[in-house]
C-alpha cells in the first residue's frame, strides 16, 4: 500500500528499521535456534525446553522470516527453520495443542510456505489448521478455547488464529476451513464485541446450543472490564477476517473497536494501560496491545476507501513512535527490544516484562509502513 507518509515520519522509519537489523543481527547470532518467550534482564531462556506447545513458541520464527524477507539474508533462514523443525515436538501432544496452533504454525510453517513454496512446511501448516478446525463446536457454532474442562469457552485472541483456516481453505482449495472461520468470527461479534467496541476476553458458552453462561474476566481487571490485548486481537483479527472474506461486517467490526482503542491510548500518550477499565493506581500498562492494535490499524488502512485511510495509518504510527520512544532497548547485548509488556493485570511476575511477541509486532508494523513486510496471516 501507498502510505504517504511524511519525510519526518520516512525517517523514523529508516532509522528504526537500521535499529532493528542491528539488535536482530546480534540477538540471532547470540540465541539462535532457542524459543524464546519472556526476556528477564535482557536474556531470553528457551521456552522450547520447557513447553514445547506454548503459544508464543512461534514468534521469534516469525521475526526471523519477516527479516529474511526485508534483507534477503540467508542466516534468518537457515535459523528459522530450524525452529520450525523443533517444533514437529509439539505435534506429539494432544493435550497441549489447542485454538492457538494458528499463532504457532502460521509464523514458522506458513511464512516458510509463502516464501519458498517448502512443501513440509505445507504439510505442517495443514496439520494444524485440522488440529483447529477439529475444534469446531457445530450446534453452539464456535471454536473451543483451551482443553480438559474448558467445554464451550471462547476467548477473543482466538480472532488472530482463524487465519490459518482461511490460508488451509485457499491452499486445499476447499471451503470447509473457511466456512468454519465464519461460523466463529460471527460467534465472537455476537458473544465477545459489546456495543461500545469495547470487548469480553473470554465468554462460557453453552456446548449445545452456544446461549451465553458466563463472561469470566480473563487476563483484564475483572468481568466487564476492558483487557487492552484483547481489544487488540479484536482489532486486528477482524480486520483479517475482512482481509481473506471481503464480507465488510468483518471490517466494520474492526474499526468499531478501533475507534474505541485510538480514544483510550490517547489518554496515556499512545502507549496503552493492560486494561483501559482499571483503577487509576497502580498504573499497569501492556505495550504488547499497542503493537498488535497498530498492526490491525494498518490492515484497516489497506480495506477503508481513500479518504478515511490516513486516520488509521497515523494513528497506528502514533503508537508504534511512542512506544519506541519510551519503551524500547536498543542495546544489542541485550535480547528483546520492546518493555512495558504485560502478560495478565493480576499475573503479578508479568508485569511490565519484555515479550517475544511485543518485538513481532513492532517489527511486522515498521515493516508493513515501509512495504518491507511478510503478509503471514
Ligand atoms: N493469547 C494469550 C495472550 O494474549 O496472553
Amino acid at each position: 500500500m501507498d502510505y504517504k507518509l511524511n519525510s519526518e515520519d520516512k525517517i523514523w522509519l529508516e532509522r528504526t528499521f537500521d535499529k532493528i537489523q542491528y539488535k536482530m543481527y546480534a540477538q540471532c547470532q547470540r540465541i539462535g535456534d532457542i524459543i524464546p518467550y519472556i526476556s528477564e534482564n535482557g536474556v531470553y531462556d528457551d521456552m522450547g525446553e520447557r513447553d514445547i506447545t506454548w503459544w508464543t513458541n512461534g514468534f521469534w520464527s516469525g521475526i526471523l522470516w519477516q527479516i529474511y524477507n526485508a534483507t534477503k539474508e540467508e542466516k534468518y533462514k537457515i535459523v528459522a527453520e530450524k525452529v520450525e523443525k523443533r517444533l514437529d515436538k509439539a505435534f506429539e501432544s494432544f493435550d497441549g495443542l489447542h485454538h492457538d496452533v494458528g499463532f504457532t504454525w502460521l509464523h514458522c510453517s506458513i511464512a516458510n510456505y509463502r516464501l519458498t513454496a517448502n512443501e513440509k512446511s505445507k504439510i505442517r501448516g495443514l496439520h494444524a489448521a485440522n488440529l483447529l478446525a477439529g475444534r469446531y463446536n457445530l450446534r453452539g457454532k464456535f471454536i473451543r478455547s483451551w482443553n480438559s474442562d474448558h467445554t464451550g469457552w471462547v476467548i477473543v485472541d482466538s480472532m488472530m488464529n482463524i487465519p490459518i483456516l482461511y490460508w488451509a481453505s485457499e491452499t486445499f482449495d476447499d471451503p470447509r476451513f473457511k466456512f468454519i472461520a465464519e461460523e466463529h468470527a460471527e460467534t465472537v461479534r455476537k458473544k465477545i464485541v459489546r456495543e461500545d467496541g469495547s470487548c469480553n476476553h473470554i465468554v462460557i458458552l453453552d456446548p449445545f446450543t452456544g446461549e451465553l453462561i458466563d463472561n469470566p474476566a480473563g487476563q483484564g481487571f475483572e468481568t466487564g472490564s476492558s483487557w487492552s490485548r484483547g481489544q487488540a486481537w479484536a482489532i486486528y483479527g477482524f480486520a483479517l477476517s475482512y482481509h481473506h472474506t471481503k464480507n465488510e461486517v468483518y471490517l466494520e467490526t474492526a474499526k468499531k473497536i478501533a475507534h474505541y482503542f485510538i480514544a483510550n491510548v490517547a489518554n496515556t500518550g499512545n502507549i496503552p494501560l493492560c486494561d483501559f477499565r482499571s483503577p487509576k493506581e497502580p498504573v499497569k500498562f501492556d505495550t504488547t496491545a499497542g503493537v498488535c492494535a497498530a498492526c490491525g490499524l494498518l490492515e484497516i488502512a489497506e480495506g477503508v476507501p481513500e479518504f478515511e485511510k490516513d486516520f488509521y495509518v497515523n494513528s497506528a504510527i502514533s503508537i508504534l513512535k511512542a512506544i519506541e520512544d519510551k519503551c524500547c532497548d536498543w542495546d544489542i547485548d541485550r535480547d528483546s527490544i520492546v518493555s512495558h509488556g504485560t502478560v495478565a493485570y493480576h499475573d503479578e511476575n508479568g508485569q511490565h516484562v519484555k515479550l517475544i511477541y511485543g518485538d513481532y509486532f513492532f517489527i511486522e508494523g515498521v515493516l508493513r509502513l515501509l512495504n518491507k513486510d511478510l503478509f503471514m496471516w
